[in-house]
């Protein structure tokens, strides 16, 4: 044990009691000397205790280690820089100053064309008993194999109904905030499904009047969310609002696991909004602090890309991401398991920094944030994610690459313009606060 290596050396006063014991003589030698022995018995049963308990109270997680310096005897506190939780900061962007004058690029649609419709619903096969409606269909290997295909296509994007009489339909929204969606062309969009997180308004000041008047904030929340929110104290007013955001609640949620439901309005704005033209996605643990109509000038005309996500600050291979989420137990360790089975037989290979013909800058994206331009490349890339994350788990960093090096391998020659851009820029232009309630495994 690591504390009676020391417990030795943990005594200088007592050493210098018997050194000055000498200076004394035979005056009370004997007796001294025995006095020595007890107190010195009587500190080492009380380093004894206290040094153990030193080691098994001591916290590994809180990072520190209380050690007892040797020469002075006083505590000191040892900080391990090595585990030391990093800080991490925006960095500074150059948005516009004003929306003031600000036009879409002439050229900026000038991006690979091709049309996509959507399978709205399966029929019961025939002589089977037991078919059960999912929100994402029943898509075969063969479809999936095929919708990556950036062609003309009907393929599976969620909302795909049952047949009559089996149908409920999920992810239900009220006829109202339907139409006012179907009037959407720029929409900023998030949600809290079972009551995970608190209310984060976007800081009004920096939202300017015209993105006030034409851009839809749009939070989607599920009716337990609603309650708690009230009990927050944050209640929507007559018209549906809370601040900018208006709240939508969905009824009948298409899964169980509450962080695949959210993954819905995350991937599907396109369909959730089918007039839409662009759309910033922000996990309700963001608080927006930028005009989205600047982020879209930034992130999405200036670089000419339509498709812009953030990489993860600290991570960018998939395989680390993979440990870290079995580490943390974020999901059931088998299902990740086989997920990656099926993107190394289909050919995802580790992210090599080194390599100058690397597509993406990381291979881990930070997704809390998007933006995307509704173009096809972009519909088609976000129901591939989507399909990926209704097929295997809904931890969606797991199949962001594996998606994204899949599309491009199997369209050479028609791009796809994805912006990876740092999470420093991210946190420039929304802030990351706390999420309401720590994830459970179930739940993630
Ligand atoms: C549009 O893109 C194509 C190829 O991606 C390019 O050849 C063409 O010059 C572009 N047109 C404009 C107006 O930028
Ligand atoms: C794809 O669809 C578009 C629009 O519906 C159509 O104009 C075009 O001819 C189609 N292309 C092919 C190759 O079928
Ligand atoms: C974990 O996933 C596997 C494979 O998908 C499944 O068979 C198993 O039931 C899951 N375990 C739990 C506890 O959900």
């Amino acid at each position: 044990m690591t504390f009676l290596k020391h417990s030795t050396e943990l005594f200088p006063n007592s050493y210098r009691a018997v050194s000055r014991g000498k200076r004394f003589g035979g005056f009370c030698k004997l007796r001294f000397l025995q006095w020595v022995f007890l107190l010195a018995a009587l500190f080492l049963t009380y380093f004894a205790t206290f040094g153990v308990n030193i080691f098994s109270h001591g916290d590994l997680d809180s990072r520190v280690l209380l050690l007892r310096e040797v020469h002075h005897g006083t505590p000191i506190v040892v900080k391990q820089p090595s585990k030391h939780r990093k800080q991490y900061h925006p960095c500074e962007i150059r948005l516009l100053d004003s929306v003031n004058g600000l036009v879409e690029p002439k050229d900026f649609t000038n991006f690979t064309q091709f049309s996509l419709d959507y399978i709205e619903k399966e029929d019961k096969p025939f002589r089977s008993n037991n078919f059960e409606p999912r929100f994402g269909g029943h898509q075969t290997i063969q479809e999936r194999e095929k919708s990556f295909y950036a062609a003309n296509q009907t393929l599976h994007c969620g909302f795909v109904k049952g047949p009559p009489g089996l149908s409920s339909t999920l992810f239900d929204l009220d006829e109202n905030d339907k139409a006012y969606m179907n009037t959407c062309v720029i929409v900023v969009s998030s949600c809290i499904f079972g009551s995970t997180d608190y209310l984060r308004r976007p800081d009004r000041r920096m939202i300017s009047e015209y993105s006030k008047k034409n851009v839809c904030f749009v939070m989607f929340v599920d009716k337990q969310t609603l309650s708690t929110l009230s009990s927050d104290g944050n209640i929507p007013n007559d018209r549906g609002y809370m601040g900018l955001w208006r709240i939508v609640v969905v009824r009948n949620l298409p899964y169980k696991d509450m962080r695949k439901t959210g993954k819905v309005p995350k991937f599907l704005a396109h369909r959730l909004f089918p007039s839409s033209r662009y759309s910033i996605w922000l996990d309700s643990k963001l608080r927006l602090i930028a005009d989205p109509m600047l982020i879209i000038e930034y992130f999405l005309w200036r670089t000419r890309s339509e498709y812009a996500i953030s990489n993860h600050y600290e991570r960018h291979c998939v395989w680390e991401e993979v440990l870290r989420n079995k580490r943390l137990n974020k999901y059931n360790h088998t299902a990740i398991d086989e997920q990656f089975a099926v993107y190394q037989s289909d050919g995802l290979t580790v992210f090599d920094p080194e390599d100058p013909n690397t597509p993406l800058p990381s291979y881990v994206p930070e997704g809390s944030f998007i933006i995307r331009a509704h173009t096809p490349m972009s519909n088609l890339f976000s129901c591939l994610w989507f399909n990926e994350v209704d097929r295997f788990t809904s931890r969606d960093q797991l199949s962001f690459a594996y998606t994204y090096l899949k599309l491009r391998r199997m369209n050479p020659d028609k791009p796809f313009h994805l912006n990876m851009f740092k999470d420093c820029e991210r946190r420039a232009t929304a802030k990351t606060l706390k999420h309401r309630l720590l994830s459970s495994p179930s739940t993630t």
